[in-house]
């Protein structure tokens, strides 16, 4: 049910300079969403009256992502006035007139935030009476937050930006996480009071927690156990250990739903793949994207699937596919090159060092070694010999084969398209198809073989090849 006591304001303004990179900090992606979608994920998940995001720095690109992952939200582009402090005030002023309640502010770049932490927060500060309750944490590395100072009683006093601390500041290992419930009315009065007069020269939202405190309201801070809830990302170390976190997160919860991971570590599987109960995950396997995979099939080692549908007992190594269909029972690879649009039937075969792309390749036919099928569509029960080739590209378009159901391909045949081979046909080794191949045919390209008899002796001399060929008499 909606709270409709509750706002949450996001900030995704800020530049990310540490990540050095041309990618906006919060596009960069773990386990195959960005940064700031697993945030508004989690902010979907309290399903509040309003949510507000900030945006500014590559403000084009977050609010495509925004606009996918929250639609209908309200978007804030933040000013030339920089900081957290002021990409608040801003969002306040865009809440409805007649919103009352709670505001809760998030740093868009805490991805491994979850529900139940912001839940928790909720509660505790609905059930008592500070102005604000705000999360903080001990991280194993405090290096770069804001610390909590605290009274000599304990309560909590202020926050200081690591930039303007002192030594003995910089001491303190408990620190702002950058999320924050507060009163909207209180919220609102000591935001316009904010100053740029600090190391960065931006509006603190931190520093409305100092206010509130010297105008006699009392600020709540609860430390959150599990450090990594709350670790933001500001650089790409502290990227892909979020992500290694999250990724070991996932795997687990797909052993526990039923899935072998041989080897976890190695194992990379994105939040959108869904897995069915004895699958097996080999070392180094990339479950990627919106995968599906059925029951009892075997994926890896070493294999990436990116939007994969793959059936019931398949079996896919050392492969790289990308938006294909796998039938149950199928298999693919070793060292298969799977491309958009391959469509393989069940009990199908896509070997090794295979490439398709664009290919409907019906129930039970078999590509097995060194084949380019693209741009084709093959019927059911077909042999596909070593080393066929579509040849699909005219230099300047691309065409159509179409082979039928039970035929045999002979090796190193080369389809020159658009042509088309009907069920139950066979080419000869070598052909070279320009023509339509017609039902129940045999299609050959090939010269018949001539035989020079003493070739080798009259015109290579002296080599071990005639000398061979004298030995055995001829
Ligand atoms: C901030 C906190 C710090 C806390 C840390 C927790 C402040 C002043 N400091 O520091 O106390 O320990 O988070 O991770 O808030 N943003 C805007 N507009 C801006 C600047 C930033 O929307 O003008 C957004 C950023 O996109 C980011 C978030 O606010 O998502 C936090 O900004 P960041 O620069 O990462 O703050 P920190 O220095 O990490
Ligand atoms: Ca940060």
């Amino acid at each position: 049910m909606t709270d409709s006591k509750l706002a949450i304001v996001v900030l995704a303004a800020g530049q990310g300079t540490r990540m050095k990179s041309s990618t906006p900090k919060l596009l960069h992606e773990l386990a195959g969403v960005p940064i700031v979608g697993h945030v508004l994920a989690t902010a979907r998940a309290l399903d509040a009256a309003h949510v507000v995001t900030v945006v500014r720095h590559e403000r084009d690109r977050l609010v495509e992502v925004i606009s996918a992952d929250l639609p209908g939200s309200i978007i804030v582009d933040q000013d030339e006035i920089p900081g957290t402090g002021r990409a608040v005030e801003q969002a306040v002023a865009a809440l409805p007139a007649d919103f009352a309640g709670d505001v809760l502010v998030i740093n868009g770049d805490v991805p491994l935030l979850d529900a139940p932490t912001l839940a928790n927060l909720i509660g505790s500060h609905r059930a008592g009476t500070a102005a604000a309750t705000i999360l903080s944490c001990f991280p194993p590395d405090a290096t770069g937050y804001g610390r909590i100072v605290r009274t000599s009683d304990g309560h909590l006093d202020r926050i200081v930006e690591h930039k303007d601390a002192t030594e003995d500041e910089r001491s303190i290992g408990e620190i702002n996480a950058g999320i924050y419930l507060f009163g909207l009315a209180q919220l609102r009065t000591h935001l316009a009071a904010l100053s740029t007069d600090n190391a960065q020269g931006e509006k603190y939202i931190t520093d409305v927690i100092g206010h509130l405190r010297r105008a006699g309201e009392s600020v709540d801070a609860i430390p959150v156990t599990e450090s990594w809830l709350v670790e933001g990302i500001n650089d790409r170390a502290q990227l892909s250990d979020a992500a290694a976190k999250l990724n070991a997160l996932l795997v687990r919860n797909w052993q526990l739903a039923g899935v072998t991971v041989q080897d976890p570590a190695t194992t990379w599987i994105d939040v959108k793949a869904t897995l069915a109960e004895d699958v097996t995950l080999l070392p180094g396997t990339q479950i990627r994207g919106a995968t599906v995979i059925e029951r009892g099939a075997t994926i890896g080692p070493d294999t990436t699937l990116l939007d994969c549908e793959v059936g019931e007992g398949a079996r896919v190594n050392r492969t790289d596919a990308t938006l294909a269909v796998f039938g149950a029972g199928a298999s693919i690879g070793p060292f298969a090159y799977v491309r958009p649009g391959t469509r393989l039937g069940a009990r199908g075969k896509i070997g090794t060092f295979v490439e398709t792309k664009n290919a409907k390749i019906g129930d039970g036919t078999k590509l097995a070694h060194f084949n380019y099928v693209g741009d084709a569509e093959v019927g059911e029960g077909t042999n596909i010999g070593a080393g066929v080739i579509t040849a699909n590209y005219d230099g300047v378009n691309k065409h159509r084969t179409t082979i039928g159901s039970h035929s045999r391909v002979g090796t190193n045949t080369v389809f020159v398209a658009p042509v088309r081979m009907g069920d139950g046909a066979y080419t000869g080794a070598g052909t070279v198809v320009r023509k339509d191949v017609p039902t129940g045919s045999l299609a050959i390209t090939v010269a018949p073989q001539r035989n020079i008899e003493g070739w080798v002796t009259t015109n290579r001399p002296g080599t071990d090849a005639a000398r061979a060929a004298e030995e055995s008499g001829n």
